[in-house]
Order: structure tokens, then sequence, then C-alpha cells
């Protein structure tokens, strides 16, 4: 059985990489259309010799996809998502948009794939890159010893803001050596050589989007009852996001208990000799956890280094593996 899909934004740091795992991973199509804006129309994208044209989105007709992968920004999702739903079309969507919508799933599929239900809606969101990779390091322990607390620090790449903040970083680094001015568009503050502790806006309670997108996200897949307090920091690097994590268990346990449980996890791969950084994970598909420490004063604290691609196991690869879910749940009806 194959299926027609969609890739909205396919223009973009995550669109490409979602032709690419989709391919990569023989995800079963048949066509595979790429949309992105008016001006990208025509653009060709081509991957391991295969070449593909760029349409407008504005003039798509759904009816003719079974499963559209939308990640072009929270307005596009807000109205071409729907319309594709109302086109029969099941929608995997990137965005923040629909993501703590009470009847749309938000799904990680190694913590809570059994959370997918399409009977009312068809639309399944993904959650933020920051929560894929600290929920997937995190499960295993959870289902052994229930997580109280967490208080995270993020390390978030630039390519998270997409490609334009990409080119922003380099166009930064040259005039910073040429000692041009540095023009900031795409962050608050200059990003070369730097580190900024905002991402996103601030809400009222003087956290921002994303590190609320980390709470809610986080009470919403994995368990209401924990408390999580992030801080998330952009730093000058490209790709992989690194979070350094603290949690309070509910009873004690020991260091090679919580080991264990990591070495036999899905998705992760786990170090007790060695550390990984942001580098490590580029173009890999795993969560890398490593520097687990217990807490000097008490045993049921622990610390954790997690690094993962978030432009892989963060957005494309996460939203490739739902739809693989989605046939393995035999949801998806077909073109055949
Ligand atoms: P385009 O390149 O035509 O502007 P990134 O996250 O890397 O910044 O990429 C954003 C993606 O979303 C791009 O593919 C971009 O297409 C697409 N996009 C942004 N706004 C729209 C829109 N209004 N309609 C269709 N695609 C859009």
């Amino acid at each position: 059985m194959t299926y027609n899909i969609a890739i909205i934004g396919a223009t973009g740091a995550v669109g490409h990489k979602l032709l690419s795992t989709i391919l990569d991973r023989k995800f079963p199509t048949n066509e595979i259309y790429l949309l992105a804006s008016k001006n990208s129309a025509g653009k060709k994208i081509t991957h391991n010799n295969k070449e593909f044209m760029v349409e407008d989105l504005d003039s798509f007709n759904f009816s003719k996809v079974d499963i559209a992968f939308f990640s072009a920004g929270a307005s596009v999702s807000s109205k071409y998502a729907l319309l594709a739903e109302e086109s029969n079309c099941y929608v995997i969507d990137n965005t923040s948009f629909f993501r703590m919508h009470d009847d749309i799933p938000l799904v990680v599929p190694e913590v809570n794939e059994e959370d997918i239900d399409t009977s009312n809606r068809k639309i399944i969101a993904n959650p933020n890159c920051s929560t894929i990779q600290m929920l997937v390091a995190l499960f295993p322990i959870h289902k052994i010893n229930k997580i109280k607390k967490i208080i995270v620090s993020t390390y978030q790449s630039v390519s998270g803001a997409g490609q334009q903040a990409m080119n922003e970083l380099t166009e930064q680094s040259k005039s910073y050596f040429s000692k041009d001015q540095i023009v900031c568009k795409s962050f608050p503050k200059q990003i070369a050589y730097n580190v900024i502790p905002q991402i996103d806006i601030f809400t009222d309670n003087k956290f921002t989007k994303e590190e609320m997108k980390m709470v809610n996200e986080t009470n919403k897949i994995l368990d209401k009852n924990i408390n999580v307090n992030a801080t998330c920091v952009r730093v000058p690097s490209y790709m992989g996001h690194a979070e350094s994590i603290y949690i309070e268990l509910e009873k004690d346990m020991s260091i090679e208990d919580l080991e264990r449980a990591l070495q036999n996890a899905e998705g992760i791969k786990y170090s007790n000799s060695d550390y990984h950084t942001p580098i490590d994970s580029e173009g890999e598909d795993w969560v890398y956890v490593s520097r687990v420490r217990k807490d000097i004063y008490k045993n049921n604290i622990f610390n954790l280094w997690v690094v993962a691609d978030n432009l892989l196991k963060g957005a494309a690869l996460n939203s490739v593996q739902i739809g693989e879910s989605l046939i393995k749940k035999k949801i998806m009806s077909t073109n055949e």
C-alpha cells in the first residue's frame, strides 16, 4: 500500500528534512507534493538524484493527498491544516498551533503512541523540539519511578528558528570579524559569539513561550502532575539541541537502576563513559543521554545531559514516525 503525501514548508529547514526522512525511511509513498509560498513555486528540490518541483500552497487541492506534513509556521497551519482535514486528509502538524487543543493528540511515538486517536479529528500534533528529546530521555525513568519535578536548561541551535536564522548566524559571524555592523532580524540580540536567554516571546509570568511549551506539553504527554521549570537559551551552534536536566523522583533509586532503564530504552543511545555534543547528533535519529549523576545530597534526584538533532528527532523524524504509527494502527485509508 502506498500513500500520496504533501510537505507544507518544503523549502524550509524542517521541510528539507521531512523529504529526506520520508525517502530514506522508505515511507510508502505514491505521489509526493512539495508546497511552499508563491515565491518558491517552480523551484526544484533534489534528494538522492530524485527531483521534485515546489508548488504554491495557495492553489493546492488537498483532496488528492492521504497525509500532509505541515511545517510552515502556526499561521499557515491555522488555515491550511483545517482545509486539508476538511478534504479528508490526515495532518501531522509540526507547528505549535494545535498542540494544546484538547481534541488533538500530541505525540512522541516512543512515549504515547497509544494517544493517537483520529475518531474525531484527523490532525495529530508534533511537540516542540525541546520537549520531544527531553521526554524520550525521561520516559523510561518515569515508567519505573515517577518524576515529580523537572528543572531544565536548554542550549538550542539556530536551526530551530529556521533557514533564515541559520543564515543570520553566518552573516553575523562574518561581520564580527570584518568589524561590520551586526544586523539582527531573526533573533532579538546578536547570536554570533553570544548566547540569548530568550526563545520566542515573553508571557505574563515572565517565562517565554518556548519555556511554557516545555511545561504544558510535558504535562499533556507524560504526566499532568509533573512540575516543570524551564530556561530556554539560544546558542550559536547550527544543529542539535542540548539540555541539562534535573529530575526529582518519587522514590530513592540507585544510579545503576536508572542507567539500566536508559540502556534498554527505545530511541536512546546512552553512555556512562563519554558525553555527546550537539554536533555528534547531527543527521542521527537518536536521543543521546550522558553525564548521568546522582545528586550529592539526595537519593531521589538525578542530573542528565541530553542531546538530539532538533530537525530530525525534534521535528521531521518524529512527524514521520507518527505517520508510520498511523499505518501500523491501520488508521489511514490509501489511494489504492
Ligand atoms: P518559502 O520558502 O516559499 O517562503 P523555515 O522554517 O526554514 O523558515 O521555513 C519556512 C517554510 O514555510 C518555507 O518552506 C516557507 O516557504 C514556508 N512558508 C512560510 N510562509 C508561508 C505561506 N504563507 N504559505 C506557504 N508556505 C509558507
